[in-house]
C-alpha cells in the first residue's frame, strides 16, 4: 500500500508508521528523518534546513521535495511506502502527483491521526529514540522494561533538539496553519480515512489496521 500519514507533531505518525514497516513490509519515509540524516551529516541542504528546524518553522518546498523525489526513486519502495511528515502544505500536496506518476505508483490511503491537544504536548516532551536501535520511546508513557532494555544494552535515551516546551507551540500554530488544510483537501480526493490516535499503542495500531483493512 501507498499512504499518507496527517496529523500534529506527536499524534503517533512515526510510531505507527514503524510498526507498520515491521509487520507490513512498507517502507516508512519520514521527511523529519530525512532532514535530521542532513543536518548531522553537514549536507548543503541540511545547513539551510536546521535553522527552520530548531525553530519549528517548516523547511522550504525545493529542499522537502528533493529529498522525496530522491527517497521515493528508490527501489526498496516499489513494496509499499508510508509518507510520515509530508506532504505539509498544499503546495507540497500538489508537487506529490507528478512525483508518484514520475514512478508509477499512486496513493491509496491518506490517514489522520486526531489526538487532544494537552495529550500532544506530554508524548513529544517525554520523547526519546534509542541510540541504538532507533526505537521511538516515551518517559511517561513506555512501559519501563522498553526503556531499561536500550539502556542495559549501552544505549542512551536521545531527546529530540527540537522537543522543547518554546519550539512545541510554533510546531502546533504551524501544523494548524498550513497542514490542516490537506484534510479537506485529500477528503475531496475521497483518500482520507479519520483514525482516533488516543489511547495506547496496541489500540491505535489496531484502528489504524482497521481502517486501512489489513487487520487480521
Ligand atoms: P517531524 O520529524 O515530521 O516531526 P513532527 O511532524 O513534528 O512529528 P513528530 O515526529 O513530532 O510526531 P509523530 O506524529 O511522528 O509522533 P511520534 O510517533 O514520534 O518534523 C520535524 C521538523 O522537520 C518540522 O518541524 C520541520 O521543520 C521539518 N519538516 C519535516 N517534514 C517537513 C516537510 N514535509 N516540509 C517542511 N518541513 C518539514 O510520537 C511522539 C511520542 O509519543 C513518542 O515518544 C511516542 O513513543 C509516543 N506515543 C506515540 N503514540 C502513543 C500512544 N498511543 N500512547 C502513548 N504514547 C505514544
Amino acid at each position: 500500500m501507498r499512504i499518507v500519514f496527517l496529523g500534529p507533531p506527536g499524534a503517533g505518525k512515526g510510531t505507527q508508521a514503524q510498526r507498520l514497516m515491521a509487520e507490513h513490509g512498507m517502507v516508512q519515509v519520514s521527511t523529519g528523518d530525512l532532514l535530521r540524516d542532513a543536518v548531522r551529516r553537514g549536507t548543503p541542504a541540511g545547513l539551510r534546513a536546521k535553522a527552520k528546524m530548531d525553530a519549528g518553522a517548516l523547511v522550504s518546498d525545493d529542499i522537502v521535495l528533493e529529498l522525496i523525489r530522491e527517497r521515493l526513486g528508490a527501489p526498496d519502495t516499489r513494496r509499499g511506502f508510508i509518507l510520515d511528515g509530508f506532504p505539509r502544505n498544499l503546495a507540497q500536496a500538489e508537487a506529490l502527483g507528478p512525483v508518484l506518476a514520475g514512478i508509477g505508483q499512486a496513493l491509496d490511503a491518506v490517514v489522520l491521526l486526531d489526538v487532544d491537544l494537552d495529550i500532544l504536548k506530554k508524548r513529544i516532551t517525554g520523547r526519546r529514540t534509542c541510540s541504538l536501535t532507533g526505537k521511538l520511546l516515551n518517559i511517561h508513557f513506555s512501559p519501563q522494561a522498553e526503556l531499561d532494555a536500550c539502556t542495559a544494552a549501552g544505549g542512551t535515551l536521545v531527546q529530540r533538539a527540537d522537543d522543547n516546551e518554546a519550539t512545541i507551540d510554533n510546531r502546533l500554530r504551524v501544523y494548524r496553519e498550513q497542514t490542516e488544510q490537506l484534510v479537506p483537501y485529500y477528503q475531496k480526493l475521497g483518500l482520507l480515512r479519520r483514525v482516533a490516535g488516543e489511547g495506547g499503542m496496541d489500540e491505535v495500531y489496531s484502528r489504524l489496521t482497521q481502517a486501512l483493512g489489513l487487520a487480521a
